[in-house]
């Protein structure tokens, strides 16, 4: 059958997220298949995927364990009732998870996404403080320039203008850290940059201003990915643990984007070897296969919120498919695979040429700042006198004409490959970035 009788003859009906739907709809990107390293169009053509999806696709498309796992447990048990019921595979996960996170953080909670996970764990903050009679800290800290999801937490913490400006009534009680973004200092910088680790002690002085018996918890993102690929100054999250705990904040590290190798390393606390009190994930969880979130909980507070409730349910809260067998099953698979394939170790051993071949688009004209870290790097744009936000999408859409996904950001272009690819793909895909810059940026 040819495709062409797939595609759908109105448009109209889906409204897509985070997408300006009229221009989608003017020209529609359609994929209908994955493999590896590659999505192809509807048109058969192969697309090198420069993104792991959306930053998610770790070990690469269609893994034939993950797949397989999958399908054998939909075929066994479809759904188990995650309320005062569960199943041996949620427990073997959260096993499996534990031993990966960083000190003791010793306890996993599911959720569906990446947005469930960060409202999960502001809920738990304040469980944890109420648990210990502190019904007063109630205020959370963000960052400007964070992303957290689109729940109504998440969108609160989070510091991305656009996102925030059509919703009246976000939560209350929510506060903002400047961002770490010093182009000034430190454009071109590789790696952390030098300069900006004093952004941190502004939480200092939001902890004068509204007293630290009055918040609950700082959420910050160890790399900023949403916005456009902001790495933590060197000393930067360090100083933001020890302001935590001289106060007894809860610091909870955002590892949606950065968790599962994307920076070499399970978590991005591994690498920068500062722990917080909460750990959010999803996304390489199950490779994007199936969608799955978790928290991963420190002892203390699992343990003091528990003891409080020595009769009752602990914690009100979680979701119909918290812990869904599929996701477990493709979860499972994962992790095997990332072990089996070392695939966080071949991210470490690959970031410097992954780096240099970033910083290989330095030398065009419209290219103002180029930020890397692990897996994941941001070429930024200079704005063009008009339509100013139209660059880099217009650069995305000629990538995607000339067999590259990337993502755009505002003027940045993200690239974070999925972590099995070679010299080669990686040569490929800031080639082709090269040359579609080049058609758009004449
Ligand atoms: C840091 C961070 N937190 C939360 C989310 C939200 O995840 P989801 O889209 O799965 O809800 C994202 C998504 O990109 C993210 O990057």
């Amino acid at each position: 059958m040819p495709y062409n009788s797939l595609l759908p003859n109105d448009l109209d009906s889906y409204w897509l997220p985070f997408t300006d739907n009229r221009w989608f709809k003017k020209n529609p990107r359609m994929l209908i298949e994955a493999k590896g390293m590659y999505y192809k169009n509807i048109n058969h053509d192969l697309i090198l995927d420069g993104v792991a999806g959306l930053w998610a696709v770790n070990a690469g498309h269609c893994r034939k364990k993950i797949v397989s796992a999958v399908q054998k447990q939909v075929a066994q048990m479809d759904y188990a009732l995650a309320f005062q019921m569960s199943h041996p595979k949620a427990f073997e996960l959260a096993n499996k998870l534990t031993a990966l996170m960083p000190g003791d953080l010793n306890h996993v909670f599911y959720t569906n996404s990446g947005s469930e996970s960060v409202d999960t764990a502001l809920k738990i903050a304040l469980a944890f403080h109420q648990s210990k009679g502190n019904n007063n800290r109630n205020i959370f800290i963000g960052r400007e320039r964070g992303y957290h999801g689109s729940g109504f937490g998440g969108t609160s913490v989070g510091g991305i203008t656009n996102n925030r400006k059509q919703f009246s009534s976000l939560l209350k009680n929510i506060t903002h850290l400047p961002h770490t973004h010093l182009p000034e200092k430190n454009s071109f910088s590789k790696g952390q940059p030098k300069f900006g680790s004093e952004k941190a002690e502004e939480l200092d002085h939001l902890v004068e201003l509204h007293g630290a018996s009055n918040i609950a918890a700082v959420i910050v993102e160890p790399v900023a990915g949403s916005t456009g690929v902001l790495v933590p100054p060197i000393g930067y999250l360090e100083k933001l643990r020890k302001i935590c705990d001289k106060n007894n904040i809860l610091l909870i590290f955002d590892e949606v984007i950065t968790g599962f190798g994307r920076l070499g390393y399970s978590f991005a606390s591994e690498r920068f070897q500062v722990i917080p009190d909460m750990i959010t994930m999803a996304k390489g969880l199950t490779n994007a296969t199936v969608p799955m979130g978790a928290v991963g909980v420190k002892s203390d507070i699992y343990k003091t919120i528990y003891d409080n409730n020595p009769e009752n349910i602990e914690l009100f809260h979680g979701y119909t498919y918290s812990g869904h067998p599929l996701a477990c099953a493709a979860a499972i698979a994962t992790l095997e695979v990332y072990e089996e394939e070392s695939l966080f170790e071949k991210a470490k051993s690959m970031e410097i040429f992954f780096q240099e071949a970033a910083h290989s688009l330095a030398h065009l004209d419209v290219v103002i700042d180029i930020r890397n870290i692990g897996m994941v790097a941001g070429i930024e744009l200079r704005e063009r006198d008009y339509n100013s936000m139209t660059m880099a999408r217009d650069v995305f859409e000629e990538c995607f004409k000339n067999g590259l996904l990337v993502r755009y950001t505002g003027n940045t272009i993200a690239i974070s490959p999925p972590l099995i690819a070679t010299e080669l793909e990686i040569e490929k895909v800031f080639s082709i970035l090269t040359k579609s810059i080049k058609n758009i940026c004449k």
